[in-house]
């Protein structure tokens, strides 16, 4: 169908997704990470290239493999990615998006001058203008390392005066006003292009996202309590955010706040498939690896409608290797393999150091009846493992 080569920069599960989702197309792909052929993608794609995707150790040889540059993490050397860009190898989504999104304090800047709403922020240099600035703000708030972060681990909470010199230590960047949400929310963005070269979006459903430990522990679409028009409005904000990306392609995972007051205000954006967009591959016309892949190949968006009544995901981390780690991981799949509907994800991770299994498992289940989701998020997991 397609004779090209994409090169996706990370090896991890959602580069592995994006692997099926190739195989399907008749795309090859060439991973570039750490593990090489052992990484989650590596074990499934046709080519793997062993180096940092960080560095981007070995770019020349990806470049030579690839008709086009893709990623699976914005962790990457954007630097390195503009060269190659420059040079005439495309890239996608453009490296400016992506440095743009990697410093949490620019991609705010940025979304700011295109009005999307957000929480107040601000850049803070000393310890003594982060004391400034919670006099202005008030406590609690939120700081935020502006390079690097991945669930929670560049966020601190600061609740009062006293915790500022701990949360500076660990810590310095952004600090943003503390966004009382009634509820965490996502959507999924594909930005492509017709034949024409004419930019083409498709918005996915919005889906209630709620994180445990900074972790996304589970999504559930639609999200119960949230007005079409509080849908309409998140929709719109995630659209017009991406909208402000100019020329890049790709899917987007626009995460937000849903305020008391209706209001919808934008957390963070990341530039590739993301763990809230799971529940598309069970319960979307075209998953957000496949639409990913066509926005960045030029083919024709898919369809990004609900086939069923609802979904919800849960992601069940690996606690361990020892065997009886291992079983209590394996629990949850064992019983999930029971339930009609639910769709069964294994990661492949493999721990680097150790090179020990550490499983991680995305369990997705078509939420038929909307009961579930009422539940707390514990007891609706429940709810279908016991199925
Ligand atoms: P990460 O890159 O780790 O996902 P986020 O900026 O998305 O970082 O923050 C992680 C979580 O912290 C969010 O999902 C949300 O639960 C909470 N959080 C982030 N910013 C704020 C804020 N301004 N007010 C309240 N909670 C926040
Ligand atoms: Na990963
Ligand atoms: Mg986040």
């Amino acid at each position: 169908m397609d004779t090209r080569t994409v090169g996706c920069l990370g090896g991890g599960q959602l580069g592995r997704m994006m692997v099926y989702a190739a195989h399907r197309l008749g795309v090859r792909m060439c991973v570039l990470d750490p593990l090489g052929e052992s990484s989650p993608a590596g074990q499934v794609s046709e080519l793997s290239i062993k180096g940092s995707f960080q560095a981007m150790l070995r770019r020349s040889e990806l470049a030579s493999k690839c008709d086009i540059l893709t990623l699976e993490v914005e962790h990457v050397n954007a630097q390195a990615l503009e060269e190659l860009h420059l040079k005439g190898v495309p890239v996608q989504p453009l490296p400016f998006v992506v440095k743009l999104i990697q410093d949490k304090y620019d991609q705010k800047v940025h979304l700011q001058k295109h009005r999307i709403p957000l929480p107040d922020f601000l850049k803070v240099d000393s310890e003594a203008e982060l004391h400034e600035i919670g006099e202005k703000f008030g406590y609690p708030m939120m700081l935020k390392s502006r390079f690097g972060a991945y669930d929670g681990k560049g966020n601190a909470v600061v609740s009062d005066a006293a915790s500022i010199p701990a949360a500076w230590e660990k810590l310095g960047g952004k600090v943003e006003k503390w966004a009382p949400f009634k509820m965490e929310l996502a959507v999924m963005v594909a930005r492509g292009v017709d034949e024409t070269m004419n930019v083409t979006m498709r918005t996915y459903p919005v889906v209630h996202t709620v994180q445990r430990d900074s972790v996304c522990f589970t999504c559930l679409t639609p999200p119960v309590g949230v007005t079409q028009k509080e849908q309409e409005l998140a929709q719109k904000i995630a659209t017009d955010a991406i909208k402000s990306f100019g020329d890049a392609r790709g899917i987007f995972g626009v995460e937000m706040f849903l305020l008391d007051d209706g209001s919808v205000l934008l957390n963070e954006i990341a530039p590739r498939p993301h763990n809230t967009g799971h529940y598309t591959m069970e319960a979307c016309g075209v998953d957000q690896f496949e639409q990913h892949l066509r926005a960045v190949l030029g083919l024709p968006l898919g369809d990004c409608h609900l086939r069923v009544g609802g979904a919800m995901m849960v992601n069940i981390l690996g606690q361990g290797s020892t065997p009886e780690l291992t079983a209590q991981t394996m629990a949850p799949l064992r019983c999930a393999l029971r339930v009609p509907d639910a769709g069964i994800h294994w990661y492949g991770k493999v721990q680097l150091t150790l090179q020990l299994c550490m499983p991680w498992v995305s369990l997705v289940h078509k939420v038929k009846k909307y009961e579930y989701a009422t539940t707390a998020a514990d007891r609706g997991i429940n709810v279908i493992i016991a199925g």
